[in-house]
């Protein structure tokens, strides 16, 4: 089978979507709104609290003696030991791009380091023992800046220029939410320590932004696994308190339902590894990621449809389960992923604050893996379909309608940006304006 890319044509996507909501679609970026805002008009800035995606919080950790290290260079009293006694032994795990540039030696020992395990006692995932981690400058979009060059396209470090440059200021009405992107949402009830610890700082970072600037409504901005993170965030606070905080909330690149896309780096016991993201959280993570559940093909969106596909058997969303178990998870993972990912998804709701959805499209993008021979490990062929090249407009179709279904929503604007990639909204000069104007006005809605 061929890679086969089939965006779908501008007057198809038109007709599907006509919602009874405030639903604009722009098939093409022009005629954007003059930026007039300059330094002066920051004080009537509503503040924005940005929430970066996948990969793209900064952690450091600390080595305690119960760490057993997969060989002795994993040990770290050589290499960190000089800077325990200056700095309590805390190192940057994720991502020190120049120490592995400099010391290739180094990534078994980051990839150890950065796996989680899950508790079946404390019934959550916790990291190996004897590695204590910590989100690096919480509050501060400072903290997903990394020293990897590949990395500032793709954690809103152009965003917060273009903000910048509009009069935001950093710490003053522009703030950072990054996150450990290991851990992830729990069904409800369910313990899931890291991110409870997350969304209680996310509540106080919003009510400080608030204050700070004379009590005004905060915009919530994210980009990727960062609005999944953002969307059980505003579903688990009491809607007092989300009508009031929450001025509006601009979600770029995502949909609801995951994508097949993220069944890839599952399927594979290796991959190649490359300066992609899959290859790097396939490295990194060995597949312990809580979070790599989390962004899985959705059946409420893809049911039955065969998405991963093989001589001997056809994997559909609703076949998850087996699916996982084919690429060898145990069983008790997949119990993990039953258990835990899966409610989270299906029970995503309309935040019931104003949104505004930006999504890139005309990219071709995963809608089926082709494993003919049924090794998971081999590169697959693709079968492509429309979206950002890691986002499907599937999952896009699939929040609207969410949201179209809900009486109580309100405000909904959903924007497509033609021929932009996952990273493009957030970095492609054309796509950032967009963005960035979307934010400015979101200023002056009521
Ligand atoms: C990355 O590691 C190098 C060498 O181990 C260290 O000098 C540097 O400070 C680390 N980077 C960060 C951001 O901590
Ligand atoms: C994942 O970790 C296990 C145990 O540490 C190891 O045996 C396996 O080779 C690792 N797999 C990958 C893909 O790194
Ligand atoms: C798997 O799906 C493909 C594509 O939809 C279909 O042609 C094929 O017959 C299916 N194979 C099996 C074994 O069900
Ligand atoms: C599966 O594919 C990988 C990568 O191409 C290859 O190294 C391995 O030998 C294959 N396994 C089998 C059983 O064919
Ligand atoms: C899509 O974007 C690419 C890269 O930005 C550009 O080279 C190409 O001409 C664009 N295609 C269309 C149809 O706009």
């Amino acid at each position: 089978m061929e890679s086969t890319p089939t965006p779908t044509p501008p007057q198809q996507q038109q007709q599907q979507r006509l919602l009874p909501l405030v639903v604009v679609f722009l098939f093409v970026v022009g005629a954007l709104p003059a930026a007039t805002h300059g330094a002066t008009s920051s004080p009537h800035f509503h503040p924005v609290v940005l929430v970066p995606g996948n990969t793209c919080g900064q952690l450091d950790a600390r080595l305690t003696d119960e760490y057993e290290p997969p060989t002795p260079a994993c040990r770290g009293g050589v290499r960190y030991g000089s800077r325990a006694s200056a700095g309590g032994g805390w190192f940057r795990l994720w991502e020190n791009f120049t120490a592995l540039q400099e010391d290739p030696a180094l990534s078994p020992c980051y990839a150890d380091q950065l796996r989680l395990v899950y508790d079946p006692v404390a019934g959550d995932y916790r990291n190996v023992p004897g590695v204590d981690t910590r989100v690096v400058s919480f509050g501060s979009t400072r903290g997903f800046r990394s020293d990897d060059p590949a990395r500032k396209d793709v954690c809103m470090e152009r965003l917060v220029e273009a903000l910048e440059e509009e009069g935001y200021a950093e710490g003053e009405n522009l703030f950072g939410a990054p996150y450990d992107f290991r851990y992830a949402p729990a069904a409800p009830g369910l313990p899931s320590g890291v991110f409870s610890d997350f969304t209680s700082r996310l509540r106080r970072l919003v009510e400080r932004a608030s204050e700070r600037n004379g009590g005004k409504p905060v915009i919530l901005v994210t980009h990727s696994l960062g609005g999944l993170f953002a969307m059980v965030f505003l579903d688990r606070t009491p809607l007092p308190w989300r009508r009031r905080y929450i001025k509006h909330f601009v979600m770029l690149c995502l949909g609801v339902g995951g994508s097949p896309l993220n069944m890839w780096p599952l399927a594979a016991s290796s991959i190649p590894s490359s300066s992609s993201l899959v290859g790097s959280v396939l490295t990194y993570g060995n597949r312990s990621f809580a979070s790599m559940f989390s962004l899985l093909p959705s059946p409420a969106v893809y049911g039955d449809t065969p998405l991963v596909i093989t001589r001997a058997k056809n994997y559909s969303a609703d076949d998850m389960p087996e699916f996982l178990s084919a690429a060898g998870f145990s069983d008790d993972e997949v119990a993990l992923y039953r258990a835990r990912a899966l409610p989270v998804t299906l029970d995503l709701r309309a935040p019931l604050v104003p949104l505004t959805s930006i999504n890139g499209v005309g990219v071709p993008t995963v809608d089926k893996l082709v494993f003919w021979d049924g090794n998971f490990s081999a590169k697959p062929q693709v079968v492509n379909g429309d979206g950002d090249g890691q986002i499907n407009l599937d999952t896009v179709l699939a929040l609207e309608r969410l949201i179209g279904d809900d009486p109580d929503q309100g405000y909904f604007k959903s924007i497509l940006i033609p021929n932009t990639t996952h990273k493009g909204v957030i970095s492609d000069e054309l796509a950032l304006k967009r963005v960035v104007s979307e934010i400015l006005g979101a200023n002056s809605i009521n």
